[in-house]
């Protein structure tokens, strides 16, 4: 968890905190991943499955270990252990200016379904909101 708490805080503004993570990790539509580089964190996917969709809550690698698939690794073995779990559809919020996960998303086949105004706190960056079938 300390590993998963300082990516949070390298990759993120506004970063979940230690008991964020700890309640997400036991809710029960929670599925939880992380990527080990030589015993060491070096990325998580957080997903939720309830019923037919999944949804993407958060995805982070490593500043040190990012640019080497690890964060397609990991949202592909994400997305494919929700399906498993009868998932049909899967969709998740990104920044408008995050482009390193844009440029993922598309490059798996999500396509944009809408925008949340203002969805940033503080900033009130806009999100987009993606999807694609499993
Ligand atoms: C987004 C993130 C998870 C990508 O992880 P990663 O391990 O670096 O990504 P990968 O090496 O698997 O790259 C997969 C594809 O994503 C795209 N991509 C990743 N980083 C990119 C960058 N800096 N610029 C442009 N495209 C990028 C590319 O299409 C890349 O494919 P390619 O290397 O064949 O060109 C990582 O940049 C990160 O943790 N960012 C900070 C946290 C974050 O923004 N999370 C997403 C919140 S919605």
């Amino acid at each position: 968890m300390d590993q998963v708490t300082a990516i949070e805080r390298a990759c993120f503004n506004n970063p979940w905190s230690r008991s964020l993570f700890v309640e997400e990790m036991c809710l029960p539509m929670s599925m939880d991943l992380v990527a080990l580089t030589l015993g060491q964190v070096a990325g998580f996917c957080c997903v939720w499955v309830v019923g037919a969709r999944a949804k993407v809550q958060n995805l982070a690698v490593h500043p040190a270990f990012q640019r080497r698939g690890l964060g397609r690794y990991l949202l592909l073995q994400a997305l494919s252990q929700a399906r498993d779990q009868g998932a049909v559809r899967a969709a998740l919020e990104v920044r408008t200016g995050n482009l390193a996960a844009l440029s993922l998303y598309y490059t798996l086949g999500f396509c944009l379904e809408g925008r949340r105004p203002g969805y940033y706190y503080p900033e009130g960056e806009d999100a987009l909101v993606l999807g694609r079938d499993l």
